[in-house]
């Protein structure tokens, strides 16, 4: 299963990919992920990211390009794998293309993860990650049981960098500018297949799964 993941800031891409590594052990890659670890490990490239993430601004497309094509040359994601936040715009989505075919490889899907835009700034304002496994909560939907504290591992909560008011502003205009694009880009492929975010985790899974013809 090799698939692309869209949708806006907030809707749930991270959540519903996790749910899918879970049931289906191939392994997620994201780009957003990615970048965040460059910048904890403090390389040059972490520190290059870091200016255009805390704007809200996509990271120029060579960094990120490089990184994918390095992921997707390993070994585990011979079977599959989950791209989450990457491609972002045109030039990525026919970069990837072309990286795809020379590693003789074929998207299944794109599954978009649809949700109305005045629901997304209280998923991102309210999002908290375990530092310790990258479990999600949000003090608004889903709390955890103790403040700060880490249902599954008991590890510390922390709130993104990016996750500020006015930076969610800016990565939804880029979103929009740039990303949206890439619905048509996928369902002139015949691959998108949408999926309504709203509602319940399971229940947007499982319709993930129907629409993906998986069980
Ligand atoms: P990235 O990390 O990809 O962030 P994003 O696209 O803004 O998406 P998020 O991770 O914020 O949201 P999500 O859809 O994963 O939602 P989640 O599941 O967490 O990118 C960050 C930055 O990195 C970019 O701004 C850019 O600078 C750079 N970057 C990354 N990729 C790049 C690329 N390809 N090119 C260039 N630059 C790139 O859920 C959100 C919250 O909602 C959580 O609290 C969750 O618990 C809650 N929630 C989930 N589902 C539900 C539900 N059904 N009901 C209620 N709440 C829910
Ligand atoms: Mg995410
Ligand atoms: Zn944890």
């Amino acid at each position: 299963m090799k698939l692309v993941f869209l949708g806006a800031p907030g809707a749930g891409k991270g959540t519903q990919a996790k749910k899918l590594v879970e049931k289906y052990s191939i392994p997620q890659i994201s780009t957003g992920d990615l970048l965040r670890a460059a910048v904890a490990a403090g390389t040059a490239l972490g520190k290059e990211a870091k200016s255009y993430m805390d704007k809200g601004e996509l990271v120029p497309d060579r960094v990120v390009l490089g990184m994918v094509e390095e992921r997707l040359k390993q070994d585990d994601c011979k079977k599959g794998y989950i791209l989450d936040g990457f491609p972002r715009n045109t030039l990525q989505a026919e970069e990837l293309d072309k990286m795809l075919s020379a590693l003789n490889m074929q998207l299944d899907a794109a599954v978009s993860v649809d949700v109305p835009f005045d629901d997304l700034m209280k998923r991102l304002t309210g999002r908290r990650t375990c530092k310790a496994c990258g479990q999600m909560y949000n003090i608004y939907f889903n709390a955890p049981q103790k403040n700060g504290i880490c249902d599954k591992c008991g590890g510390e909560l922390f709130q993104r960098d990016d996750d500020k008011e006015e930076t969610i502003k800016k990565r939804l205009d880029v979103y929009n500018a740039q990303t949206a694009p890439l619905f048509d880009y996928y369902k002139n492929k015949g691959i998108l297949k949408s999926v309504a975010g709203t509602g319940s985790i399971d229940n947007i899974f499982a319709n993930i799964c129907s629409a993906l013809g998986i069980k």
